[in-house]
């Protein structure tokens, strides 16, 4: 945990921010995998993690502005608990640490709720994203399940946000960590990976390696050599001498900060020349969006300038004709591009995102596109000192949509699609890291780590 003192001092802004009302922070309970005693690791909630601090399960947090209170409900382990997991510390113990002292029982939180209503007093509450909370909320507060979406407090998610957005140096600290263990698992990817080996021995060692950190995986691995499916998994097939491998990885750590890396690299240790020509392509644009960051420019335009990018590149090669510009202007490079460039990063992966896209990534004004590829960019809005969010272009050669769009003959003039069926069993490509923005700038977080295609097979070499 940090200080009592960070806790409190974003609890302070946060009442202040919201003014009035009661604020309710649900914190998470344990999940069953197939019965109630054999559960998924637990894993907090962001926003409750971020005011309170306490990460164990079954407890809820209420800011009251009205009464200038803060009161956590939950229940300290009985002995017969105690019996199966071994001693906790204490809740009171937990609590003081984050410089909260009022703790009722758990019992008490929906008389305490009813009774503010009876009064009342506002209830600001987020949209929960897990079943047994939504059954909760819709008990505590008497709205039917499937109306709390109409009725969360969009006034509370922006003041979450504003804070979250805009990390600082402890918090900085955090992240880096968990982006140097994010480094030791693509380092592993990169040893284990061999013909013959399958996808799925890989990946089991990089969750392997992000445990014995102290935290876990900060989502699922992807690891495979089908990369030209975005978020495809790892499956228990032996890799083959050239193929690519992808690998989009991120650790948790202790804290529950999160990294989030990807590198490709050879199967066989030598990139083809046509694999080589894609990389160069990927990096150009991962090097044009990095260099562009700076407080003040809309990240959406950074994306833009990534997929000018790789839309000159692809043009240089053939797979592409016409003027980038465009192309990009038309929506041509989404057949090898069809996603965001990145997203906010921090205690969750996509941070904040259940909080919504539309408030995290954008503003009332400067609204989320919806066109294909667009509508898939996360973060749009203007970067502010502070922000850490991933710059992560890729070129995916992807059959499905190359048929489907070839068969609509979809802007044929700017693809060249009887190049494009040399490359329907290349993959993907892609490359991404994490960057705070500062002043100057942006600064990549972790140590130094390859990337360029030289620099990756300078280091599989070894
Ligand atoms: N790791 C998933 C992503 O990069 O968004
Ligand atoms: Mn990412
Ligand atoms: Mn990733």
């Amino acid at each position: 945990m940090f200080s009592a003192q960070t806790y409190i001092n974003r609890r302070k802004r946060l009442q202040s921010d919201m003014g009035s009302g009661i604020i309710l922070l649900p914190g998470n309970e344990d999940s069953p995998m197939n019965y109630t005693d054999n559960i998924f690791p637990f894993r907090q909630d962001s926003s409750f993690l971020y005011f309170a601090g306490i990460d164990r399960p079954g407890i809820h947090f209420i800011i009251d502005a009205d009464n200038n209170r803060e009161i956590l409900f939950g229940d300290e382990l009985t002995v017969e608990q105690i019996m199966w997991t071994g001693p906790v510390a204490s809740l009171a113990a937990q609590a003081a640490r984050a410089g909260i002292t009022d703790i009722r029982p758990s019992s008490a939180l929906a008389d305490f709720l009813a009774q503010c209503i009876r009064h009342k007093q506002e209830v600001h509450f987020l949209q929960p994203y897990r079943g047994d909370l939504s059954i909760r909320l819709s008990a505590w507060l008497d709205i039917p399940v499937n109306q709390l979406a109409d009725r969360v407090s969009v006034k509370l998610i922006k003041a979450i946000i504003a804070q979250r957005a805009v990390k600082t140096a402890e918090e900085l600290e955090q992240i880096e960590i968990a982006v140097n263990t994010t480094i030791d698992m693509q380092l592993t990817a990169m040893e284990l990976a061999a013909a013959g080996v399958t996808e799925t021995e890989i990946a089991g060692r990089l969750q392997a390696v992000a445990i014995a950190a102290g935290g876990n995986i900060s989502f699922p691995v992807i690891l495979t050599a089908n990369g030209q499916f975005l978020h495809n998994h790892a499956h228990p097939v032996p890799l083959q001498n050239g193929q690519l491998l992808l690998c989009d990885c991120g650790a948790e750590n202790a804290m529950r900060y999160a990294g989030d890396l990807t590198r490709t690299h050879p199967v066989n240790k030598k990139f083809t020349t046509a694999q080589r020509e894609i990389y160069d392509i990927v990096y150009n644009a991962y090097k044009a969006a990095a260099d562009a960051i700076r407080p003040g420019i809309r990240f959406k335009d950074v994306h833009l300038l990534a997929c000018e990018q790789l839309a000159a590149g692809l043009i240089a090669l053939g797979l592409m004709k016409g003027n980038a510009r465009e192309a990009v202007e038309a929506g041509a490079h989404t057949l090898f591009f069809p996603c965001g460039l990145g997203h906010m990063l921090g205690l969750d992966i996509h941070d904040m995102e259940n909080l919504g896209e539309k408030y995290v990534g954008y503003t009332e004004t400067f609204k989320q596109s919806t066109e294909f590829g667009l509508k898939s960019l996360r973060l749009g809005r203007e970067l502010e000192e502070g922000f850490v969010f991933t710059i992560e272009p890729g070129i995916y050669f992807n059959p499905l949509l190359t048929a489907s769009w070839q068969a609509a003959g979809k802007h044929a003039s700017f693809i060249n699609y009887d190049k494009l069926a040399a490359y329907q069993d290349f993959g993907g490509v892609r490359l991404e890291d994490n960057f705070v923005v500062t002043a100057g700038g942006g600064r990549l977080l972790g140590r130094p780590f390859a990337r360029t295609a030289a620099e990756i097979e300078h280091l599989i070499a070894q």
